[in-house]
């Protein structure tokens, strides 16, 4: 059974649509663990309810973070990284350490709307402010620059004149739920021939 490793900093909705996956099936593989910087994140409680062993690493520098991430990711061999709302960079030793193996969700159809400062709501208010008609999200492997790897697929959604950046988020976020876990059973799941 492959292994995964996610990080996330956040409420950690889909680090649970991936628990949900592997639980359910879809998904056949092993999480080995959740690693977060932040102890209170949502990701975190909902690894300890699920029994999934929790590494919390705060990004005091990217030295210390790197080392020790360095350390964990060694230690639980995974065959894929995925960060699912994690919000700090990955050092570039880490990156070039698992070649083609670390993805990340980003809430927009890029190449639009990435890159440093395009994070949460700020990357639905552009969207809204340049009047577009369809936004989404897409799954990309991380290299060293932000949102900027290669894609591997997105996901789209209609953008309503009545949005709101809290409206367009929730119904890009839905859509979320559904591609990222199909990504990673892409990646990880065994090929039936
Ligand atoms: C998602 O919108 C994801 O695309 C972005 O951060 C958000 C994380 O949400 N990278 P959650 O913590 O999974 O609920």
């Amino acid at each position: 059974m492959k292994k995964l490793v996610v990080l996330a900093s956040g409420s950690g909705s889909n680090f649970q649509a991936i628990i949900d996956a592997v639980q359910n099936g879809k998904v056949k593989g092993e999480i080995a663990g959740l690693i977060s910087n932040k102890k209170d994140a949502g990701a975190v409680q909902r690894a300890t309810d699920n029994d999934i062993p929790v590494q919390v690493i705060p990004y005091t520098s990217e030295n210390f973070f790197s080392g020790k991430l360095q350390k964990q990711l060694a230690e639980w061999k995974p065959d894929l990284i995925v960060l699912a709302g994690f919000l700090r960079k990955i050092p570039d030793d880490i990156i070039k350490q698992y070649p083609d193996k670390i993805i990340n969700i980003h809430p927009s159809l890029l190449p639009k709307y990435g890159g440093k400062g395009f994070y949460g709501k700020k990357v639905h208010q552009a969207v809204l402010n340049a009047g577009e008609a369809a936004s989404g999200c897409t799954v990309h492997f991380v290299n060293e620059e932000y949102d900027s790897g290669d894609i591997i697929r997105s996901a789209e959604v209609p953008v309503y004149p009545s949005d709101t950046a809290d409206t367009l988020a929730a119904r890009i976020l839905e859509k979320e739920h559904q591609l990222l876990p199909s990504v990673i059973a892409h990646f990880i799941n065994p090929k039936t021939n």
